[in-house]
């Protein structure tokens, strides 16, 4: 039996923090990163609330920290709010959603958990998922429940326009290998198929304009739309030994969710072609995204998609290995052990189309050092 369910409701557009409006008599509490706090993007959103009525926990870093949901949720536990805003990047929502959840568990009510993305990447507002880090040994935790999902997420594509270069490369690669890995999942359905072949056509013709002229709001509201129709498709299909790794090279290694992911694809692309339903699979999202023909074998296709990505990578300015990053050989090597034994646990590995042993993931990781 096939199961799908979105309970999060969608709002899009440069309109669509009106929806906030409702909510100017309700006590606000906005979880976010110390950047968002102090800009411009924060007085966007109290244009429309109450400013005397939200209080705001900024502690917010990147590859949030266990440490910071506790602090949180003893924030959450003192204000008390109605509402609970995650506004931010992946971190400030996933963080966000650890602390309402466990803030629910422990019995406080909270009516409205909205998310607000400012990235076009994880997909976060729409996903069942929140990724929280044991910075002591180096580990990031997905957490999956349905409990997670945001009751409401609003889409603005202006909160995005002041994304650096780099953050709108690495978060874009994200959302490709979001799509990518929904799409080959042993739990890929009709219905996921549908969200990752649009969330991956939208990536190939929007993402390289995205970097280069990130003031265009017409390709920052088709990226941002990218990154929630892919976060929608891998929270129904799940993910695979893509994400299984990078999580460890950001808990390790530090590297950035969104250049991991982009550093691993084309290699865990070649790993997992060696699967037939795979490579087919793979073959008919390069057809779809229009990167080769209808009349192409799968072979030829499946080229094609390696070659477009590899194209797309260095069009953006990711590296093409982890030496790149400037982090030294021995200290890659250093970790490598841990990596591959914690890749092996990572949860999302579960769902990869083909059984990937501790040889795979060192030979995988071996390829992109
Ligand atoms: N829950 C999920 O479904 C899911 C899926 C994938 C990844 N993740 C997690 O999400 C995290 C990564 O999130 P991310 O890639 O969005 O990065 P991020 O949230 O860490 O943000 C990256 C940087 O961009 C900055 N930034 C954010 N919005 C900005 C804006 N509008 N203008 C300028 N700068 C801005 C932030 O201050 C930060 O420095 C990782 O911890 C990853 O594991 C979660
Ligand atoms: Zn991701």
């Amino acid at each position: 039996m096939n199961r799908f369910v979105i309970p999060t409701r969608v709002y899009s557009g440069a309109d669509c923090l009106q929806r906030l409006e409702r909510y100017r008599d309700k006590d606000v509490w906005v979880v976010c990163d110390s950047f968002l706090a102090k800009g411009g993007a924060i007085a966007r959103l109290l244009e429309h609330l109450d400013a005397d009525r939200v209080s705001l926990f900024s502690d917010i870093m990147p590859d949030p920290p266990i440490a910071t949901v506790v602090a949180g949720i003893l924030q959450l536990q003192t204000i008390r709010p109605q509402v609970v805003i995650g506004f931010g990047g992946g971190s400030a929502i996933d963080a966000a959603k650890a602390m309402v959840f466990f803030g629910r568990k422990l019995g406080l009510t909270i009516d409205r958990f909205i998310a607000i993305p400012t990235t076009s990447g994880t997909g976060s507002e729409v996903t069942s998922a929140s990724v929280i880090g044991d910075p002591a040994l180096g580990i990031k935790y997905p957490l999956f429940d349905d409990a997670i999902y945001p009751d409401i997420a609003l889409l603005d594509p202006q909160l995005v326009v002041s994304v650096p270069a780099a953050v709108t490369a690495n978060t874009g690669m994200d959302v490709l290998t979001h799509a990518v890995e929904a799409y080959v999942s042993t739990n890929a359905s009709d219905f996921s198929d549908a969200l990752a072949e649009k969330a991956a056509q939208l990536v190939f013709r929007y993402l390289a304009a995205a970097c280069s002229r990130g003031d265009c709001l017409k390709t920052r509201e088709k990226m941002h739309n990218a990154s929630t129709l892919a976060g929608m498709a891998f929270s129904q299909a799940g993910l695979g030994v893509n994400h299984a790794i990078a999580h460890q090279l950001g808990g390790q290694l530090h590297v950035a969710h969104g250049l991991a992911n982009a550093l691993l694809l084309t290699e865990v692309i070649r790993f997992n072609s060696q699967d037939a339903r795979a490579a087919k699979k793979y073959a008919r999202l390069a057809r779809i995204c229009g990167l080769a023909t209808y009349q192409s074998e799968d072979r030829a296709a499946l080229q094609q998609l390696l070659n477009h990505i590899g194209q797309l990578k260095r069009q953006i300015g990711i590296p093409a290995a982890l030496g790149g990053l400037g982090l030294g050989a021995e200290k890659i090597r250093q970790v490598t052990p841990a990596m591959i034994a914690a890749a092996l646990n990572d949860s999302t590995l579960a769902t990869n189309p083909r059984r990937a042993t501790a040889k795979d993931i060192g030979a995988i990781l071996n390829a992109i050092e």
